[in-house]
Formats: structure tokens, sequence, C-alpha cells
């Protein structure tokens, strides 16, 4: 149960809020690299509350400014791209890449007002199939050495989608391993040979049990998180009756992150971040331990259930996310087909925009939730006071060091379950020992 301060201070993340300062110390991703791979590479994009175009120029780099032009508001998504920066159609002010006026072409011979003239503008850079930004003030932070940025670039396939909802309800169900036994059980199980770009529908570890049959069969996890210099790091234990343990670690990368398994090859990186305060964007890379990844079939998956150009589910509240009570009774848990994508989406869009958390009624399983929050608490608090390097990876820290984050299903005995992880990540490792050569 939650106060309505409480509630506000955790999930806006506009300009001049709280959580939002701390959302400001870290990139965040702005868009995918396909949407800038048309003819006219412009995209509007919405992100923590503010209006901006991202551009590549015409020398190829990106820039990120004020959607708004400051003459007289025109919108600069119309603008033209040329010398190296954009031109407002209305009056042809010009701005570069660092969001300065450079030229007034109406304004009288020798003017130089425009020298005064500056509009908002972030950095930007480009990591594996996603254009992230930084809004923050000063130098922005490094980029820690996770295996999604490590990766070679055919190794990552990277999408995204739009939720509408807060971000924050977003977050809240990757970092809760209970829902999975439930939301995402299927009734009867699918061939693993055909799980390829499919989470959940592999075989457990390298048994030839189905994730989907142990998930079901297993609907009580022990839990328990554990704090990290990234975030934090959930491990959710099922006992299983042959004595075996299944362990499934997940992890919260600060602020919006979470950090999964998807199969035995594959893990998935997938940012909440906000659009607004009452919609967000996923954004996913999906890395490959092993073989390079079939982005062509990855998106074509995608590509069924989302609408371009901005990636909403064709599945949502106006059709009832598809919901088919006969499915329900014989097929899958929420009776809403069997993308997984579909479920979260309902789960965390059906609470309303932003969730009033004076109804909610936390269990023992939420344990991932109640440590985020308090985490997210400490950040807000911690900025305030202004020990911005009490953040976790804050810049100046190493955040070069980071690796992993280790994400894996695996299963071993009881008391021995951080030694079969250690075991089971390495075995995977073997196929990418030479990643390092490429950062
Ligand atoms: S409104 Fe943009 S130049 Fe006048
Ligand atoms: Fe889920």
């Amino acid at each position: 149960m939650m106060g309505q301060e409480q509630n506000d201070l955790l999930t806006q993340t506009g300009p001049g809020s709280s959580a939002g300062g701390v959302f400001r110390h870290y990139w965040q991703p702005a868009a995918l690299s396909e949407e800038l791979k048309g003819p006219r590479p412009l995209v509007p994009v919405r992100l923590l509350g503010e209006d901006l175009v991202l551009f590549r120029d015409n020398t190829g780099t990106l820039g990120l400014v004020a959607r708004a032009c400051p003459h007289r508001g025109a919108d600069l998504c119309y603008g033209r791209l040329e010398d190296d920066g954009l031109r407002c159609p209305f009056h042809g002010w010009h701005f570069d890449r660092s969001g300065q006026c450079v030229e007034q072409p109406g304004e009288p011979e020798g003017s130089t007002t425009h020298e005064r003239i500056r509009i908002n503008s972030y950095p930007v850079v480009e990591r594996n199939g996603i254009i992230f930004a930084y809004m923050g003030s000063g130098e922005p932070p490094e980029f820690p050495k996770f295996d999604c940025f490590r990766a070679p670039e055919t190794h990552v396939f990277a999408f995204k989608g739009l939720w509408q909802c807060n971000w924050l309800q977003a977050l809240e169900v990757g970092i809760d391993p209970a829902h999975a036994s439930f939301l995402h059980r299927f009734l009867e199980d699918e061939d693993p040979q055909d799980s390829y770009g499919k989470q959940f529908r592999d075989k457990a570890a390298d048994t030839g049990i189905p994730m989907t049959k142990l998930l079901r069969d297993y609907p009580r996890p022990e839990i328990t998180v554990e704090e990290t210099e990234y975030g934090m790091r959930l491990i959710a234990l099922r006992s299983l009756d042959n004595g075996q343990t299944h362990v499934r670690v997940t992890n919260q990368i600060f602020p919006c992150a979470i950090h999964i398994p998807m199969s035995r090859e594959m893990v998935i990186t997938q940012w909440h971040v906000p659009i607004d305060d009452e919609n967000c964007y996923w954004y996913s890379m999906f890395t490959s331990f092993k073989n390079p990844v079939d982005k062509e079939l990855m998106r074509a998956q995608r590509l069924k259930e989302h609408r371009l150009p901005d990636y909403a589910p064709l599945r949502n509240k106006s059709n009832n996310y598809g919901y088919d009570p006969e499915e329900q009774a014989v097929k899958t848990f929420t009776g809403m087909g069997l993308d997984i994508n579909v479920h979260d989406q309902w789960a965390v869009e059906s609470p309303g925009p932003i969730f009033n958390r004076r109804n909610e009624h936390l269990g023992k399983t939420d344990v991932g939730i109640i440590k985020y929050r308090r985490m997210l608490r400490d950040a807000i608090e911690n900025l305030a006071a202004g020990n911005a390097a009490a953040l976790p990876m804050s810049s100046g820290s190493d955040v070069r060091s980071i690796l992993g984050p280790v994400s894996i299903d695996a299963i071993g005995p009881w008391d021995a379950w951080r030694e079969t992880l250690e075991i089971s990540d390495t075995a995977r490792r073997q196929a990418c020992i030479d990643w390092d050569a490429k950062v």
C-alpha cells in the first residue's frame, strides 16, 4: 500500500521531477536504429515527457534536439535536413546538432540574434540496434560492459513495443519471478524444437523438460534478492520432485531495465523507458551466446503482432487483447494467445495508466518490487542531497568493469545452486570468448 505522494514520487519522470532526475543520470533508449533507415532519417521522439526530434544529418551523424522551433513554435519534425543540421520550413532558421541556431536567413543582413538562440539538444550514441540518449547535464556516464553491448552486431537483435501505462508498472512485472507460472502458463507444451525467438518455450536447462511444464508444475518459487553494483539480482528456486533444484536468475539494471534468460541460447536486456507518465516503450536487445541471431525471422515474428511506425501491439485494450474464453479454458491461462508480450501488456495496462498503489497488497513473492522501490527512493534522496556518486553505476565509478549480468535457467542440487549457475554460464560462454576484441 502506498500513498499518493509516494506514488507520484516514484512514477513521474518529466522535467523537474525527482525520479526524472534519476533517469537523467543514465543513457536511455530513444529509438531503434531501424527507424532511421528510410530515405528521410528523422523521427519524432517523446522521451521522459519531452518532445524531441532525432535525425541523422547529411554527414551521417546523429542529432537529438527539441521539437518546437524557438521562433514561433513550428514542428521541427518537418524540418529540412541540410547543411549538417535541421532547418525550420517556416522562416528558415537553421540549427546545428548542438541545438545552436546558426542562421536566420529572413532577418536583416548582419544580424547576430541567432547567436543567443539555442534549443535543447542531447548526446546520442548507437549500440547494437538501439540509439541511446543522455538527457542529463554534464558528462554522460560510460556504458557498462554488458553482453548486449559487447556482442558483435550479428549476435544482437533489437525491437520495441508500446505499452500504454506508467513505466514503473511495466518494470515491476519484470522483477516479479512468480508471475511466469500463472500469467504465462500454457496448458499444453509445444515442441521445444519450435522455440526459436520465443520465451519460455525451450527445454529447462539441459533436461528434456519443457520450460512451460516446469513453470506450470512448480508455481511456488522461493525468491531471494541481492543488491548488486548495477541494480539487483533475483534468484527463484523451484524444488523439483526428482530432488533437483531449478534456479532461474534474472536481474534489474538500474533504473529501468531488466535482464532475463530467453532460451538456452539467448538472453534479453529490456528497458522500460517512459515516453511520458502514462506511456512507455519496452526496448529489447536479444543477445545470442552461440549462433548469429536470425534477425529477419525474429523481426517477422514481432511485426506480426505490432504496427509501424509506432510499434503499437495489434492486440490491445481496444480489442480486449484478443481475449477468448474458450482458449482460456483449454490452452492458456489468460486466453490471450501464445505471445507472452501480450500477457505482460494486459497485466501492466489493466491496472490503469498510473496504478494507484494505495489499492495494492504485496505478498512475499513481491520482494523484488519492494526492494526496487527502496532503491529508487534512495537514489532520489541521494540526488536531493547532492550525492550523485551514490547512484548505481554513477559516472565516475568504474562502470567499464561491470560485466554480464548472468541471467540463466539451470538445474542442480539445492545447496549448490551458485556453483550450478557458474558451471552453466561458463559453458554457454565458450562460444563468445573473443567478444572483448570488439570493445
Ligand atoms: S517558426 Fe521556425 S523559423 Fe519561424
Ligand atoms: Fe512476463
